[in-house]
């Protein structure tokens, strides 16, 4: 099993990540991380920290003549804004000494933000380490250390990709709108093929027409001095049936990815294929009829489904069908326009103040997604076929398959 753990304050120095359990002899190298770390800060509203950022991998164990060792894979990405910004970050944030005669403390907790509860929780009466520590920044090592796990995926001819599908009022209702699309291009180059796509567009949307509307509609939200949040559809395609398991809760790949999506800040709501709509449909429109194995399309399981409702999943199982999840991502809680709050030191209301800040991030957060869904994926993976080395996985796979 693939676990991994996460240190950093987005101001601080550095963020540091550690990968254990990765098997040995998967062909790694520092590119294959930045390529996803560079898509992070995809898409069209994006606040000002997208500039300072030049988010590279340093690797530092693990990884030996651009393949794993078996051993602990660990990572550091520097944070631009440490030196980068005037804030004076290495004296606000620095690790050792006094605080500074002059530091200024904040007190004026964002509403949306973890800033009350985490104060009070952790008895702080500064809500600066909690800003630091709960910050989507994070989500530059999740990405990093998740691009191990969709190597590994990758190894074995599975792919990962998304796609946007809404940002606030601008968007596809429903699956069937975009289906047909996003099945073309997986026939044409796996799931691989739909984040490249859509990775075109300045939304992360199949669609030219689409984009151009959100674009209008995310300058206008700016210039209301507000904030949007969105969905969009992470898709695994090469899944072998049977990963993930019926016998057990915890054994669910549908409950594991909807923790996985809803791990990531800003996720409220993650559905399984079309699991919201489908709550509204009788079964007759819902449950994906089962065809001969000639028929077969874009499953990877000996027989073929007239659609692909369920997302690839049934009994929390994979079935072969590519798995499609969707994410719910809140409106980024800082806008320019104040809220109503209290500061905390003086216990006085008082609007909160702008600090820089994007407008929305689904594109962003569509491909963190990608990478948290690829630890699920490859941790059902090893389960199944699990071994030391790639080999050795690769002799469970093919024992499997003959
Ligand atoms: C990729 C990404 C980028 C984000 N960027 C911002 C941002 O610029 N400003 C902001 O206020 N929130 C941003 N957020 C959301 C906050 O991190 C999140 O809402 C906050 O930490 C509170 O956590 P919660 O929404 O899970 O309760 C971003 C989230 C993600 C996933």
């Amino acid at each position: 099993m693939i676990r991994y753990l996460t240190a950093g304050e987005s101001h601080g120095e550095a963020l540091i990540g550690v990968v254990e359990g990765v098997p040995a002899k998967l062909s790694l190298s520092a590119d294959d991380i930045n390529e996803h770390l560079a898509r992070r800060w995809l898409g069209y509203g994006r606040g000002g920290r997208s500039k300072i950022e030049n988010d590279k991998v340093h690797i530092y164990s693990g990884i030996r003549f651009s393949e794993t060792l078996g051993s602990p894979i660990s990572f550091r990405i520097d944070n631009g804004a440490y030196k980068k910004d005037r804030a004076g970050w290495p004296e606000v944030m620095a690790v050792e000494g006094p605080p500074p005669e002059d530091l200024e403390r904040v007190t004026l907790p964002r509403p949306g933000h973890a800033d009350l509860a985490g104060m009070q929780k952790y008895e702080f009466d500064d809500i600066r380490p909690v800003i630091d520590r709960s910050s989507a920044r994070e989500t530059a090592m999740r990405v990093a250390c998740c691009s191990v796990a969709r190597r590994l995926l990758n190894a074995f001819g599975i792919e990962v990709g998304s796609h946007v599908v809404r940002i606030g009022d601008v968007g596809y209702d429903a699956s069937e709108e975009w289906r047909e699309e996003v099945n073309a291009l997986i026939r044409e180059g796996g799931a691989s093929a739909v984040y490249r796509a859509a990775d075109e567009s300045a939304t992360r949307m199949l669609s030219e027409e689409m984009t151009e509307r959100c674009v209008e509609h995310i300058e206008a939200t700016k210039k209301a001095r507000d904030s949007l949040g969105g969905i969009y559809e992470v898709v695994v395609t090469g899944v072998p049936v049977g990963l993930g398991s019926y016998v057990q809760w915890d054994r669910r790949l549908d409950g594991k990815l909807v923790q996985a999506i809803c791990s990531i800040q800003a996720q409220k709501a993650a559905e399984i294929g079309d699991g919201v709509r489908n709550a509204y449909r009788p079964g007759s429109k819902v449950h994906d009829p089962i065809l001969p194995g000639e028929e077969r399309s874009v499953s990877r399981g000996g027989y073929a489904r007239r659609s692909n409702h369920a997302g690839g999943i049934e009994g929390g199982v994979s079935n072969g069908m590519p798995i499609t999840v969707r994410g719910y991502m809140k409106p980024i809680p800082t806008l320019i326009k104040p809220l109503d709050s209290v500061d905390t030191a003086t216990q006085e209301a008082q609007p909160t103040r702008y600090e820089r800040s994007d407008i929305t991030s689904v594109p962003a957060a569509s491909t963190v997604a990608e990478a948290t869904v690829a630890l699920v994926i490859a941790n059902a993976f090893l389960e199944k076929y699990g071994g030391d080395s790639i080999p050795e996985i690769r002799r469970h796979v093919e024992a499997d398959d003959a």
